[in-house]
Parts: C-alpha cells; structure tokens; sequence
C-alpha cells in the first residue's frame, strides 16, 4: 500500500531549527524519511538537531546561515541544490517577535521583525522556487502565528509581519501553482517551546493560565504538535491544498 504520508526520497529545509518548533518539525519531517537540512545561525544548536535526527535513524545535514542575509541564504539554497540535486520542501519557520509598543518601537526594531518574518521568506521561497519549478514539484511551508489573526499587545510588527506571510502565501501559492508548488502555511497558537519570545509570559503563573484558558483545550501547545501539519503539507496527502492557513491553535481563535 502506498503511504501518502511519506517523504522517502524528499530534501527539506527548515530555516531556524536548531530550537523550538523547528527543531520539532525537523525531526518530523525526518521521521517520515526526508533528508533534512537543519539551518540556524548558531552552529552548535543545529548541529545538536542534526544529531538527534540520526540518533533516531533518520538523515540530516547542518548549514548555518543568517536568513536575513541575502547572499548567505541564496547560497545556502545553491548549496543545497548543488549537494542533493534537489530541494522540495521549504519550511519559512526561523522567526520571532521583539515585543516592542507600536509607540516606542524605533524605524529599525519595527524594520527588524518585517525582515526576519517576512522578507526573508519570500527571498528564500524565491531562490527555492527556481529548482522546483524547473522539476513540477516543491513544497514551501511559511510558519506564521495566530497572531497575524487575533493580537496581543506589543506586537504591532510581529502581527503586520505574519500577516504579510499568509498574504504572501496565497499570492506565491497562485503565481506558483501552475508550475507544480503548493505553497501555504501554518499559524501555531501558544506553543510550550524552551526559550523564545514567550518565555516572560509562561514564566507568570496568571499569565500562564490566562493563555491556556483562552483555548478551547485548556492549554498551551507542546512544540511536537505541529508535526502532522508539516507532515501533511509537505507530502503528497496535501496534492490539491494550496493557498491555505492551516490554524493549530488548541482552538485559541475559535473561542469567545
Ligand atoms: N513558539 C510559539 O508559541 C509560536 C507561536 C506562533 C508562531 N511561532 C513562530 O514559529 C517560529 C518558531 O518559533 P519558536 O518559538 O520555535 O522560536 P525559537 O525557539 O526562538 O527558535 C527560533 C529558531 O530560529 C533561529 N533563527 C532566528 N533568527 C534566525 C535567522 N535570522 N536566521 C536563521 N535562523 C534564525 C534560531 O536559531 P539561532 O538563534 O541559532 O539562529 C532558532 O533555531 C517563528 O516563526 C515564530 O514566529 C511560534
């Protein structure tokens, strides 16, 4: 039986998996037997995912590059595409939030969070693109937030960024889907990740709890739980799903 659900043969990239979601969705991916590519800017942290991704027989390489560096991240695709002879699947997951007011940010804090969370996803779903075009294949998978949805405070940069990415998402899913790419994305909810932008928030007990009782689970997600997301979007178990907002939020968006 043929299983719709596996990547045997495929190549990802994960931008931004050294920690967190990425490194969850990476060892995802890996699980269901792509090759991944396990990208960060901190060497030491992606080669800690690549390991666990062998230690649990599965196959991966690290390459560190800054995705907000242009010429580094077109190679860093280049390089992929000369090693492996192909890159199918781009997961735009490295990205963050830098909780600054609209009123107090500065041109280059606002600046900052719209490179990192939007323009450097499209410059790579672009470099991307030109390999999967020339094959009728590819998978491109933007990792935006339930924030570019419902808003919290000291967000206004990080709401506009993931907002732009699902924008972004249906107009690269229209251009490119005439040339076999699907592109969309994933906007996770309040994920229990070990050090990010939402760390002071967990560490407040009413914080915590404030969070959780707005979804309609009644708690924060774990990092492993956008695994069959990912997975589905990446395979062929997501053939005629392009353009969409895939919302895992423990229902946060849902709920009054
Ligand atoms: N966690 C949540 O609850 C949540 C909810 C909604 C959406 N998201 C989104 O999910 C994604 C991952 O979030 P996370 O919480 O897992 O983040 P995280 O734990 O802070 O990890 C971020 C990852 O991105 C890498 N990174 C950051 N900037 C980079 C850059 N310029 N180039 C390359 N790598 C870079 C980091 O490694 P280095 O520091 O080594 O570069 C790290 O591997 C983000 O796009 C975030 O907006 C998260």
């Amino acid at each position: 039986m043929t299983n719709i659900f596996s990547l045997d043969g495929k190549v990802a990239l994960v931008t931004g998996s050294s920690r967190g979601l990425g490194r969850a969705m990476a060892l995802g991916l890996a699980g269901c037997g792509a090759h991944v590519v396990v990208n960060g800017r901190n060497p030491e942290g992606i080669e800690a995912t690549r390991a666990a991704i062998v230690a649990a027989g599965g196959s991966a390489t690290a390459l560190a590059f800054d995705t907000t560096d242009i010429a580094a991240a077109d190679a860093g695709v280049d390089r992929i595409e000369a090693e492996f002879g192909h890159l199918d699947i781009l997961v735009n997951n490295a990205g963050y939030g830098n909780a600054r007011t609209a009123s107090e940010a500065t041109n280059v804090e606002w600046d900052e969070i719209i490179e990192v969370d939007l323009n450097a996803c499209f410059r790579l779903a672009r470099r991307a693109s030109l390999g999967m075009i020339r094959r009728g294949w590819g998978r491109i998978i933007n990792i935006s937030s339930i924030n570019a949805h419902i808003a919290r405070e000291a967000n206004a940069n990080y709401c506009a960024a993931k907002a732009g990415l699902e924008g972004l998402t249906r107009a690269l899913a229209v251009e490119w889907g005439p040339k076999g790419i699907t592109v969309n994305a994933i906007a996770p909810g309040y994920m229990m990740t070990p050090d990010n932008m939402d760390t002071p928030l967990r560490a407040d007990p009413q914080q915590r709890d404030r969070f959780a009782g707005r979804t309609a689970l009644k708690r924060w997600g774990q990092a492993n739980e956008l695994d069959g997301a990912v997975v589905y979007l990446a395979s062929n178990a997501s053939t005629y799903c392009t353009g969409h907002v895939l919302i895992v939020d423990g229902g946060m968006s849902v709920k009054i």
